[in-house]
């Protein structure tokens, strides 16, 4: 079965194949433990090294402020972890896989070293992959970048890959689910976007060597790429017969929350241009579909086009059958998938952030954000743009202040899920809008 899928997905587009690949690519290796990458002279400083490519202080900063040291594995051990899996009937959620596979870096018995320890929660080679043939060189003064990839160090930079290791737990894979049923027991639903989140908890910074070299970084190349990778993602998962279907029933996590849970007195419904559903239907959460047609309105035109007529297609195959579902996301995904590298390869300069901005407030108008998770992505959005605004130095310093002001006020109208509503997210949108022209 996983071999079948890797093969399709390599049939496809090399070295984009998502879900099973990231995983596996990280557990290639064994896991020496955080215990490992932990010493003075390593990586455990207490202060940045000057001399240094790399900080050298990353442990400190991971064990003292990093969630995934701090809080990723304790979830677990709570009141309120517990009774999650309690209630699924796994019991101890320390031992339960589905938990332990987010909340810890669970590789399998043989690739664990004699330092690793579970508890450490989601460790540095939960992210960087198994150190077990680069450990000893990559600290060597002839180590490259590529030698040390070429040995099994995970490419974090690269945003492709990087949002398919984020996304394995923070949106769920055919392999990693996290299911309605998880959500139903009271885990709280995930949101993710690639460069918010990059940047919640650094241990890293982009300076001259850095650059040098890992190549340029730019933060809306990361929203954009993450949107993709997010949104083949979730057709991945619904093509998935095992991860997508729960008896008679799709998995219902793929699927718009408030598309049910909302109270039957709302009298919400409207039109939306994007899905062309009408009343009373179970919406596919199409929120990075949404971001990523976006994106590509300033990539590839045609592309864009293709991507909002293919989205309808599948959102109207779900009134129809299965076949007709699986047919429309998988025709869907082949387009992301092919946009994919040329998104990676976009350069979003000045120029295209303005047009961004412009774009995200042509599908507010004309009521896109009726659902709280699309809304809610794009002010994730419009954040990263207004960053990557700042960071060009397109801004001076009172009109950098008068915009983010705007955007906290667009983040405080998504701020309660269950109280969203579209009117006063779209009066916030057009204010950041003017505020940037
Ligand atoms: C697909 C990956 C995934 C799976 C599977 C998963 N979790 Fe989570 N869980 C997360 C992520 C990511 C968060 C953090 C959400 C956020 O803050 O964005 C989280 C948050 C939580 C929280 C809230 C923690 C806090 O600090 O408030 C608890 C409790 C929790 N998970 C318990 C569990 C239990 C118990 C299981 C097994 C039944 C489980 N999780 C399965 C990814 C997962
Ligand atoms: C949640 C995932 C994650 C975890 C856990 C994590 N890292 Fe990272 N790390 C990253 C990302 C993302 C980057 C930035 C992109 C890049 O350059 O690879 C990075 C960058 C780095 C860099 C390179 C900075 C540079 O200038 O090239 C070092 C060194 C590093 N991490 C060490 C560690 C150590 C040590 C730990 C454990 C204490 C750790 N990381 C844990 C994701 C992670
Ligand atoms: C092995 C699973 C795993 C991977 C891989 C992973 N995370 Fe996480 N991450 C978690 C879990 C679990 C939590 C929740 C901790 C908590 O609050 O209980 C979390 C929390 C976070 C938070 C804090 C969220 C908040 O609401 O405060 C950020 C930010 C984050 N992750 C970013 C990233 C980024 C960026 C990457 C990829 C470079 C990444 N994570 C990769 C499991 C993972
Ligand atoms: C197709 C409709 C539908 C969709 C879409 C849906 N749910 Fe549900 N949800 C239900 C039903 C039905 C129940 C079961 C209610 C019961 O047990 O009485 C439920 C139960 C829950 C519960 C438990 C509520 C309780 O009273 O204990 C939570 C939490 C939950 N869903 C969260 C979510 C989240 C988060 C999403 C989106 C990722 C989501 N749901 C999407 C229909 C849906």
């Amino acid at each position: 079965m996983k071999f079948h899928r890797w093969i399709a997905g390599w049939l496809f587009v090399p070295g984009l194949a998502l879900g099973s690949g990231v995983v596996d690519e990280i557990a290639a290796h064994k896991h020496l433990g955080v215990a490992s990458c932990a010493s003075s002279v390593c990586h455990g400083a207490t202060q940045a090294f000057k001399e240094s490519n790399v900080m050298q202080n990353e442990f400190a900063l991971w064990q003292e402020f990093d969630p995934h040291a701090t809080k990723a594995y304790q979830a677990l051990t709570g009141a309120e972890g517990q009774a999650i899996a309690r209630k699924l009937g796994l019991g101890d959620a320390t031992t339960a896989k589905v938990c332990l596979d987010c909340h810890a870096d669970n590789v399998p018995a043989d690739k664990r070293g004699e330092k690793f320890q579970i508890a450490d929660g989601v460790g540095c080679e939960a992210c960087h992959g198994g150190s077990e043939l680069w450990i000893s060189s990559h600290a060597e003064k002839s180590a490259t970048h590529a030698d040390n990839l070429a040995k099994g160090l995970y490419a974090t930079e690269d945003p492709v890959k990087r949002a398919e290791l984020c996304l394995s737990c923070h949106m769920g894979t055919p392999d990693r689910m996290i299911t309605h049923r998880i959500m139903g027991a009271g885990h709280p639903r995930l949101a993710f976007e690639l460069d918010t989140f990059t940047w919640l908890n650094p241990h890293y910074q982009i300076d001259a060597d850095y650059i040098a070299r890992k190549g340029d970084w730019n933060g809306v190349r990361d929203w954009a790429v993450g949107q993709g990778v997010a949104a083949a993602n979730l057709l991945d998962v619904l093509l998935d017969e095992r991860a997508g279907f729960q008896g008679i029933f799709p998995e219902l996590v793929l699927f718009d929350c408030h598309a049910c849970h909302k109270p039957m007195s709302a009298g919400k419904w409207a039109p939306r241009q994007g899905t062309g559903l009408g009343p009373g239907a179970v919406r596919l959460n199409d929120s990075n579909l949404v971001m990523f047609r976006l994106v590509l309105s300033v990539v590839d035109k045609a592309a864009s086009e293709r991507v909002l007529a293919q989205s309808r297609a599948l959102h109207q195959s779900t009134l129809r059958d299965r076949a007709a579902t699986l047919g429309a996301a998988r025709a869907l995904r082949d387009t992301l998938r092919a946009e994919l590298p040329k998104v990676g390869a976009f350069d979003f300069g000045e120029a295209t952030l303005s047009p961004i901005l412009a774009s995200v407030l042509t599908d507010a108008e004309r009521g896109e954000f009726r659902d709280f998770a699309a809304a809610e992505q794009a002010a994730m959005a419009v954040q990263s743009v207004v960053v990557a605004f700042k960071n060009a130095g397109a801004l001076d310093e009172a009109r950098s202040k008068s915009l983010q002001t705007r955007v906290d006020a667009l983040y405080a109208t998504v701020d309660r899920e269950d109280a969203y509503a579209m009117g006063p997210f779209v009066a916030a949108l057009r204010e950041v809008r003017a505020a940037a022209r």
